[in-house]
């Protein structure tokens, strides 16, 4: 089973407003609502693949029931926990007369310690041998910032494969933990290194330097130039196909979603590649946060090209 952690989730409301103007009354032409947050994404995108997962989320109020409701409708197995207020509501004003995309994010609801680590308990216990955890996007308020290292410790002690994607300290203490695989862009993995990385042989060298701290599987994405790929056997390049880009919201989370779906298909390392590669380029060519359809990623396998390093 793949077990997706949203900790943080919100209600995604995207409004259009024509000609979005500051300092005066807007009104929205057309809106849709879309249960959102790292975790989640990455479990809509894997329903699309055509595989299963479990959304392990903190829901609070009428929007977490609103949320776990529109889960459900999509065929989303949802373990709700809940939160102690409100899910947040994220407004995103698009506005494609002057193609602009305005977000406007509520925090979210204070978690606790104990609440947190009741959560992870109760995962810890459900675990079985070769599960897969995905650990992924921001901590809530009065998260500390080594919650993912416990998560992945714990969840690790359980047998599971501990999939991390998070940024900045969260990221650096995460690492300790020695996760299954990690999946930074260029940019937090140059924040983790505390420099700027000068092309990819610096990307490599860094890539195999969290592998050989005891990271499983690094991999690097680097937006439309693809990715970087490192395991304790190989090291690969796999640039994605060019296409018309729609949003590139969540690209990274679509990639996570492949490689949770490809792993727990037993698939080998250059095949979870290409069809994470394809299914990060398919999933930019939408225009919100829908998930691509699997037949479109299916179209895009064979313009991905991948290298041995
Ligand atoms: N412009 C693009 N053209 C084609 N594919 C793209 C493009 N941008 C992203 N992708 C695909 O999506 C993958 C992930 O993109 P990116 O590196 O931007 O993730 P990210 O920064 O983690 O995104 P997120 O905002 O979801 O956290 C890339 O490796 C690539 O396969
Ligand atoms: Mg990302």
């Amino acid at each position: 089973m793949i077990y997706t952690v949203t900790l943080n989730p919100a209600l995604d409301k995207t409004a259009r407003v024509d000609r979005f103007t500051l300092d005066e009354v807007n009104r929205i032409s057309d809106v849709r609502e879309d249960p959102g947050g790292k975790g989640i994404n990455v479990s809509k995108v894997i329903s699309k693949l055509g595989g299963q997962s479990r959304a392990v989320a903190l829901l609070g109020g009428s929007v977490g029931e609103k949320i776990a409701g529109m889960l459900e409708a999509q065929g989303i197995d949802v373990w709700a926990f809940e939160a102690a207020g409100e899910t947040r509501t994220n407004l995103k004003v698009v506005d494609p007369e002057l193609d602009t995309h305005t977000d406007i994010n509520e925090p979210g609801p204070q978690a606790s310690i104990a609440q947190l680590d009741a959560m992870r308990e109760a995962l810890a216990e459900k675990l079985v041998e070769g599960d897969i955890v995905v650990l992924s996007g921001s901590l809530p308020k009065g998260a500390p910032v080594a919650t993912y290292a416990a998560w992945a410790r714990s969840c690790s002690a359980a047998g599971a494969k501990v999939f991390l994607d998070a940024d900045g300290d969260a990221l650096t203490r995460g690492l300790d933990a020695s996760p299954y695989l990690v999946k930074p862009n260029d940019a937090e993995l140059s924040r983790l290194c505390g420099r700027e990385l000068s092309g990819e042989a610096d990307v490599v060298a860094e890539a195999r330097a969290l592998v050989s701290r005891g990271v499983g599987r690094v991999v690097v994405s680097m937006g439309g130039a693809g990715a970087v790929v490192v395991d304790g056997n190989h090291a690969l390049r796999a640039r994605s196909p060019k296409v018309e880009v729609g949003s590139t919201v969540g690209a990274g989370d679509s990639v996570v979603a492949a490689l949770a779906f490809a792993e727990e298909r037993g698939m080998s390392l250059e095949d979870a590649t290409r069809l994470a590669m394809a299914t990060g380029a398919a999933n930019v060519m939408q225009s919100g946060t829908q998930a691509a359809e699997r037949s479109l990623v299916d179209s895009l396998m064979d313009k991905v090209t991948i290298e041995a390093l």
